[in-house]
């Protein structure tokens, strides 16, 4: 096991990545769930308030960037990551509600600074002052990354204090077409916490973008270090072809080159395959190509019987 796998897998136990003191909870990787789901994110300065010279607050990723602008590192709600079509609500605490705030939908360079331009009164996110719960409307929620920082109708914004939110919504290209089952019902909708979408994650034998293919590779049907090609038809085990080293050939690269002859077979019948290939079907306890090989166990037991004799009469002897 690697050290990166070793990591990935104490996050996963751990599903959350551990910040300044604060905790961002982030799963790794996420399931598309079919239906949609809320989201309460609490506009307050006493939790979930992150902070990290990682300027998304992931503890590690393969993503993570150091910021070198040279930027002061500023802290922010913790990032969310979120499937098209869930919810969105914003729940604020009292002691922001009588300052008049309102969160504004800005580019990434104005979050990253958090700077308050001008407000621009149509990327106001709600029609009113913050107060209490906010469903945040769908047109702020498309496929992307989201930027929404605190404004207020006067004076200074609490947005470097982090009142300021990263909200990314992912969509999923896990059907062939609306009707059809995730991955084929072969796999599993699956999003990583670095990755833009939710794509199939398919179990073995299956592979292609919704797990319609059979990877027929995977059965190794190729005898003698043969190497295999899959053909990549839908469904069909015999969706490969075998790239065989001489002197084997075949289907399978099981057969031998040539037809059989008096005593090609040490310990087994010869039977012509083809008019230029034949095969060996040995004996019990021999194996190989020409079945010359006598099988593991078997020499084994030889070994172990030629040690027993010899120590045996090692014991004779004195
Ligand atoms: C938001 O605040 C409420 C009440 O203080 C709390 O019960 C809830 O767990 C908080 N939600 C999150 C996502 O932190
Ligand atoms: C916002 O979050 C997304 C995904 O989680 C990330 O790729 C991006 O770098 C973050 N943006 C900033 C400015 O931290
Ligand atoms: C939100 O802000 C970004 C960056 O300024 C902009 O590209 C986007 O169109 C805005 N969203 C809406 C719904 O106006
Ligand atoms: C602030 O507004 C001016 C004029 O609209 C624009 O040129 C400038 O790029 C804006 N700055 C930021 C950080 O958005
Ligand atoms: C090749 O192997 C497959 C199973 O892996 C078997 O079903 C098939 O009959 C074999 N074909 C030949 C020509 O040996
Ligand atoms: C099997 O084939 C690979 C490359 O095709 C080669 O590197 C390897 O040595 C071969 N092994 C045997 C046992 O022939
Ligand atoms: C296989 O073919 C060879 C050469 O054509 C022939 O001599 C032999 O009798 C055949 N053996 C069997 C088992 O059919
Ligand atoms: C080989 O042929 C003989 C005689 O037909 C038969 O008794 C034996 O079972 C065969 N061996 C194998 C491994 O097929």
């Amino acid at each position: 096991m690697t050290d990166k796998s070793i990591i990935i897998l104490s996050l996963m136990v751990f599903h959350s990545s551990f910040i300044n003191g604060k905790t961002c909870r982030r799963q790794l990787v996420e399931e598309w769930h079919p239906q949609p789901s809320s989201y309460v994110v609490n506009w307050t300065l006493t939790e979930n308030i992150c902070l990290d010279f990682y300027r998304d607050c992931w503890f590690l990723g393969v993503n993570t960037k150091i910021d070198t602008s040279g930027n002061q590192a500023v802290p922010q709600i913790c990032p969310l990551q979120i499937q098209l079509g869930d919810i969105l609500v914003i729940s604020s605490e009292p002691s922001l509600q009588f300052p008049e705030i309102n969160l504004m939908n800005v580019s990434e360079t104005s979050f990253v600074g958090c700077v308050q331009n001008t407000t621009t009164e149509d990327q106001l996110l709600f029609g009113c002052r913050l107060k209490g719960m906010h469903t945040v409307n769908s047109k702020w929620l498309s496929v992307g990354t989201h930027y929404f920082i605190t404004v207020m109708a006067s004076g200074p914004s609490p947005c470097p204090l982090g009142l300021r939110l990263n909200v990314t919504v992912k969509q999923q290209f896990c059907q062939e077409s609306l009707s059809s089952e995730f991955c084929s019902g072969h796999g599993k909708c699956l999003s990583e916490v670095w990755s833009k979408t939710y794509s199939c994650h398919c179990q073995p034998p299956f592979s292609g973008k919704y797990c319609q293919e059979l990877d027929a590779c995977s059965f190794k049907p190729c005898k003698n270090n043969g190497s295999c090609i899959n053909k990549r038809e839908n469904w069909d085990e015999q969706a490969y072809e075998c790239v065989c080293h001489p002197p084997f050939t075949g289907k399978n690269c099981s057969e031998i080159i040539g037809q059989c002859q008096p005593h090609v077979c040490f310990h087994g019948n010869c039977s012509n395959i083809t008019s230029n290939s034949f095969i060996c079907e040995c004996d019990e306890q021999f194996s190989g190509k020409k079945c010359i090989y006598i099988h593991p166990y078997t020499q084994v037991t030889l070994i172990l019987s030629m040690y027993f004799k010899l120590n045996v009469k090692y014991f004779l002897y004195y």
